[in-house]
């Protein structure tokens, strides 16, 4: 049962075990109270054709009722042999209730910037939809140039409404700050079920212009504050407002397997060694972790290692940030969006307070910053899906052709950190594919874009070498015994061609490395 009292906001609902639950007014501006409707009546304000800009980053503040209104929408319309569809702006990755509901129906004709989700990378992979793969800082600027065409819509999940008209960003901001300035249309999802907390734990940077009108982003430290605690909307702009009551994704994190806690271990002693040759500081420099198992596992060797007073500035904040915050080792932590697990989400909720003081979240453009990244010197760890024996990374597609995910801001982060780390298991598809190849099927970051690739075999610090000295380094490091000695055998064989001694490649052979698995199953 749930009973909505819209005039005032408030929310009576029975909780699964029969607790009444009342829920305090979110909406306190009367003007956008007058807006309130069902996410039906919302999603039929939203024509085929339209550019949408919604909210979400990694499964944490997406709109979540709005969207599958829509496709359901969609789906009365393709049934009576009409075409619908629309092209689905967002932070980074959504959710089942936004992805999955538009990609199923065939509602998406074009997708940018980052995506996660298995419907949507089926339809991009049979060509049905169209999806633009950028790095995540580079989004609110060609949105202003006006790359992507005019944006018509906002779909933008919030936290809740101050009185005079505010919004109270969410469990992420992504690029909620541009979509609002540039849509026509805002509709507002505004969820009871995030922590009414949240509020005051945000920075949104108004600041950001065009060349040649741009100033220098003023900010020295990761818990430098330099924007709003909120997001401003003319309420004019406003169309809907729709109330939820609903979680984020919140998937779990499996526990760290061998693999992810021997590249922990292997990440550890560098970075002991970084601290003993005087190259960190005793606090290292502040972190940037991907997503993602092994990136968990580091942050949990991470907060039993001997590092203290930490600090992050990073594009996602998940478990094992939350639990490094928990055990003072990270001091404080800046990113743009959450990706927690149901258990750390609650332990957030929980302690709000104590996490408000500690957690800065920031629009993407400015948590991937490239000047800030340099400034502050970040260290960038993410993961792969194969490194060749150069240092070149492919982070984005199976066998060259295939997206899995996107680029996301590994770029920004791995171009412009202080040091730029690269991780996966030495092997893939149950030990039948070496992550280490002779010339990766496709480039996210290029050889002078990666200095540390490590896997569970090992660790190859690539800073200061040469292409023929790093391929020995990579292999003898980091690949499979299975695998070291075909891919020996492929570079002495690139060198004794004596086609090009700087960087010897054999180039029919490099790529049916790959074919060769595609054909077979097995190299
Ligand atoms: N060849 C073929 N398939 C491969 C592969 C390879 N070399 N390496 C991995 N895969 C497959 C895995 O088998 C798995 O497939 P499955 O889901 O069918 O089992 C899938 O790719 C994901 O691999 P997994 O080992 O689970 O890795 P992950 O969850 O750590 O993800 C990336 C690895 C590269 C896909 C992920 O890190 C990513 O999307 N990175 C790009 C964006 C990014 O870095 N964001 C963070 C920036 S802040």
């Amino acid at each position: 049962m749930v009973l909505l009292l819209a005039n005032f906001g408030i929310i009576i609902s029975e909780s699964k075990t029969g607790v009444i639950v009342i829920t305090a007014p979110r909406i306190l501006c009367p003007q956008l109270r007058e807006r309130i409707m069902s996410a039906k009546e919302a999603a039929a304000l939203i024509p085929s054709g339209v550019n949408v800009g919604m909210s979400g980053f990694t499964g944490a503040g997406y709109p979540k009722a709005v969207p599958q209104a829509l496709a359901e929408h969609i789906r009365e319309h393709r049934d009576r042999g009409e075409n619908y569809r629309i092209s689905v702006w967002t932070g980074a990755s959504t959710a089942p209730e936004l992805d999955g509901a538009l990609a199923e129906v065939d509602g998406i004709e074009m997708r940018l910037p980052y995506q996660s989700d298995p419907v949507c990378r089926q339809k991009i992979n049979e060509g049905r939809m169209e999806y633009i793969d950028i790095h995540l800082s580079h989004v609110a600027q060609h949105a202003w140039s006006g790359f992507f065409g005019k944006l018509d819509v906002a779909v933008i999940e919030v936290a809740g409404v101050t009185e005079d008209g505010k919004l109270i960003p969410s469990s992420s901001i992504g690029n909620n700050k541009t979509w609002i300035d540039q849509a026509d249309k805002v509709i507002l999802e505004v969820n009871h079920g995030q922590s009414s907390g949240l509020e005051g734990m945000h920075d949104v940077y108004y600041g950001t212009a065009l060349p040649p009108r741009r100033k220098p982003i003023q900010m020295t430290a990761p818990d430098d504050r330099i924007g709003e605690k909120y997001l401003l909307c003319p309420p004019e702009k406003v169309i809907a407002v729709v109330e939820t009551n609903a979680q984020d994704r919140n998937s779990r994190f499996s526990d760290p397997d061998e693999n992810s806690r021997r590249i922990a271990q292997h990440l550890l002693k560098f970075f002991e060694m970084e601290v003993e040759d005087n190259r960190l500081p005793q606090n290292l420099l502040p972190l940037q972790s991907g997503v993602g198992n092994i990136a968990n596992a580091v942050l949990a060797g991470l907060n039993d290692g001997p590092f203290e007073n930490l600090t992050a500035y990073t594009e996602v904040l998940q478990d094992g940030m939350l639990d490094m915050l928990k055990s003072g080792k990270l001091r404080m932590a800046s990113a743009t969006a959450f990706s927690l697990s149901p258990e750390a989400n609650r332990e957030l909720a929980r302690n709000i307070d104590f996490y408000r003081e500690r957690i800065i979240l920031r629009t993407q453009e400015i948590s991937n910053h490239p000047e800030v990244i340099r400034r502050l010197g970040i260290i960038a760890m993410n993961g792969m899906i194969e490194a060749d024996i150069y240092g070149n990374v492919n982070s984005t597609h199976v066998m060259g052709s295939r997206i899995m995910n996107g680029i996301g801001g590994s770029g920004d982060f791995a171009r412009n950190g202080y040091i730029s780390v690269f991780m996966t298991p030495s092997t893939a598809k149950g030990g039948a594919i070496s992550t280490i190849v002779p010339m990766v099927s496709h480039v996210d970051h290029t050889e002078h874009d990666v200095q540390i690739v490590v896997t569970e075999q090992g660790l190859a610090d690539l800073r200061g070498l040469a292409p023929r000295q790093r391929a020995l380094k990579i292999v003898e490091n980091c690949a499979h015994p299975d695998f070291k000695p075909k891919l020996l055998d492929y570079f002495e064989r690139a060198c004794a061609s004596g086609r090009g001694m700087h960087t010897p490649h054999l180039l029919g052979e490099a790529l049916s490395w790959h074919q060769r698995f595609e054909e077979t199953g097995q190299m």
